[in-house]
C-alpha cells in the first residue's frame, strides 16, 4: 500500500499551510560535487582543501570509503575537509566491506576508482541502493577488465574485482547517465592511452571539469551528431583546492516552496548554475515563474549566482524530453509545482525515474492521486492536470527512502488545503540534513511527531 494515513514511523513529519516564506539563505554544497572532490582528492598526490563540502550521509560515505582505501581524510570545520591522496591506483585493499548508504553515485562512481585498483573489494548499501541496477557500470568495466561478483539482476553487494593492467575502451552511453560515464573515466585514469565516452545527450559534466582542475587532459569534441569525451589516461593528479557550489537539486525545494507559498520572497545565495543542471528552472519560467539569476560568477570552474524568487501563478507546460538529463533529479518537485498551476504539466522521456533511489515516477503519482491531484502515469511519462490552486492534500506519504520524494511532498503541504505528512523524514538527511530548519527559518509550518 503506497499511501498510508496510519503510517507510524518515528521519523514522520507533517506540513501545514504556511504564511508568506521570506528570507536570504545559503542551500547546502552540491552533492556531486562533493563526492567527486573526495574522490579526486584520495586519487591525487599531495593535500586537496575543500570549502563547502556537503556533510550528509551519501556524501560522508563516500568520505569513509576513501578513509579505507587509504587515502587521509580529515573534517578541518564546517564544510572544510583535507584529503591526503595516495595518487592514482595507490589506494589499498579495504580491510571491510564498503558501505555506501544510500548514494547511487557514491555506489557507481566508487567501482570505477576501484575497477583500476590491484586488489579486491566488497560494495554494499541500504535496501534502496541494494535494489539499484549496477550492469550499467559494471558491463563497461568488464570490457576494461575488472571483474565483478555481484547479487542477481547486478545488484549489491558486488565484489570488484580490480585490475592493475585495465585497458582504455570506446564506451558509447546506453543510458544518458552522468555516474556511468564519470565511472568510465574514473576507470580510465588507470589505463594507458585513450578512453572515450560517446553521448547521445549531454550529461552533468562535473568529472571533466574536476579532472581538468586536478591535472588531467580531457578533450570534448562532437562526433555524428553526440558528445565525445575522451580522457588521457596515467596522468599524475596533483592535490587541489576545491570550492563546493550551492547545489540547484537542493535549491530546487526551496525555490518551488517560495514560488508556491503565496506573498513569498526567497533569495538563494551562491547556488550552481552549471548549465548541464538548471532544466528545472528553466521550465520553471517557461511556466510564467517570477525567478532571477543575480550575482552571476565562477567558483572553483564553476558557474555560480544567487537566485531569487517571489510567488505567483503557473502554467502547465510541455517539457521536452531531451531536457531530462538536465533536471532529472527535479521531476519529483516540478511535479508539485504542477499540480498547483492552471492546466496540464506532460513530462517524457522520464524512464530513469523508475530506478532512483525509489520508483519516483509511481511515487509521484501515488503520491499526488492520495493529495486529490489528478495525474496520468505511463511507463516513461508523467502528466499532471493542475487545478489551477493548491491541491485538497490531507494524506500522509511513503518516502520508501527516497530524500527527494520526502522533501517534494513537504513542500506541497505548505500550501495545500489540509495537512500533507511523509511516514518517515529520516532520508532528508542523505542530501539536506538541515532542509527542516532551514524551511522553518523562511516561515515554513513543518512538524514533527513530537510537535
Ligand atoms: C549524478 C548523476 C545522476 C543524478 C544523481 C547524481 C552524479 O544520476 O540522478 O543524483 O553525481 O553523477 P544518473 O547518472 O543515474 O543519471
Amino acid at each position: 500500500m503506497a499511501d498510508d494515513q496510519s503510517a507510524a514511523n518515528v521519523g514522520g513529519l507533517t506540513a501545514h499551510e504556511s504564511g508568506p516564506l521570506a528570507g536570504s539563505t545559503e542551500v547546502p554544497g552540491d552533492k556531486s560535487i562533493s563526492h567527486r572532490a573526495l574522490m579526486f582528492g584520495a586519487l591525487a598526490v599531495g593535500e586537496t582543501q575543500i570549502e563547502g563540502l556537503l556533510e550528509s550521509d551519501d556524501v560522508l560515505r563516500t568520505a569513509a570509503a576513501m578513509t579505507a582505501l587509504g587515502a587521509e581524510v580529515k573534517r578541518t570545520g564546517d564544510g572544510r575537509w583535507q584529503v591526503w591522496g595516495r595518487g592514482v591506483g595507490g589506494l589499498r585493499e579495504p580491510e571491510d566491506v564498503i558501505d555506501l548508504g544510500n548514494s547511487g553515485t557514491g555506489a557507481r562512481l566508487i567501482t570505477g576508482v576501484l575497477a583500476g585498483q590491484g586488489f579486491n573489494s566488497v560494495l554494499t548499501g541500504d535496501a534502496s541502493l541494494r535494489s539499484r541496477p549496477m550492469a550499467r557500470v559494471t558491463v563497461p568495466l568488464a570490457k576494461m577488465g575488472a571483474g565483478f561478483v555481484c547479487r542477481s539482476g547486478e545488484r549489491l553487494p558486488m565484489m570488484v574485482m580490480g585490475s592493475a593492467d585495465l585497458q582504455p575502451i570506446v564506451h558509447e552511453q546506453t543510458v544518458a547517465s552522468a555516474q556511468v560515464k564519470s565511472a568510465v573515466l574514473l576507470a580510465g585514469l588507470h589505463a594507458p592511452g585513450e578512453t572515450s565516452v560517446l553521448e547521445d545527450v549531454a550529461t552533468r559534466d562535473h568529472t571533466e571539469r574536476m579532472l581538468r582542475h586536478f591535472g588531467a587532459a580531457v578533450a570534448v569534441g562532437a562526433e555524428s551528431g553526440r558528445q565525445r569525451i575522451t580522457l588521457t589516461g596515467q596522468p599524475e593528479l596533483a592535490g587541489r583546492q576545491v570550492q563546493v557550489p550551492g547545489d540547484p537539486s537542493s535549491a530546487a525545494f526551496l525555490a518551488v516552496a517560495g514560488l508556491l507559498v503565496p506573498g513569498s520572497e526567497v533569495r538563494l545565495v551562491g547556488v550552481g548554475r552549471n548549465p548541464l543542471r538548471t532544466g528545472l528552472f528553466e521550465t520553471l519560467a517557461e511556466m510564467g515563474a517570477d525567478l532571477q539569476w543575480e550575482a552571476m560568477r565562477n567558483d572553483g570552474g564553476e558557474p555560480v549566482g544567487d537566485l531569487v524568487m517571489r510567488a505567483g501563478p503557473l502554467q502547465g507546460v510541455e517539457v521536452p524530453a531531451a531536457r531530462a538529463a538536465a533536471m532529472i533529479d527535479e521531476y519529483p518537485i516540478l511535479a508539485m509545482a504542477a499540480a498547483c498551476a492552471s492546466g496540464s504539466t506532460v513530462m517524457r522521456g522520464l524512464g530513469e525515474l523508475r530506478v532512483k533511489e525509489s520508483d519516483r515516477l509511481g511515487a509521484v503519482a501515488r503520491g499526488l492521486t492520495a493529495c486529490g491531484v489528478t495525474v496520468e502515469e505511463g511507463e516513461d511519462t508523467l502528466v499532471v492536470h493542475g487545478g489551477g490552486r493548491p491541491p485538497p492534500g490531507g494524506a500522509t506519504v511513503r518516502t520508501d527512502l527516497d530524500h527527494r520524494i520526502a522533501m517534494s511532498f513537504l513542500v506541497l503541504g505548505l500550501v495545500s488545503q489540509n495537512p500533507v505528512g511523509i511516514d518517515d523524514g529520516t532520508p532528508i538527511a542523505t542530501s539536506f540534513p538541515n532542509f527542516v530548519a532551514l524551511m522553518k527559518t523562511l516561515g515554513a509550518d513543518i512538524r514533527g511527531r513530537a510537535d
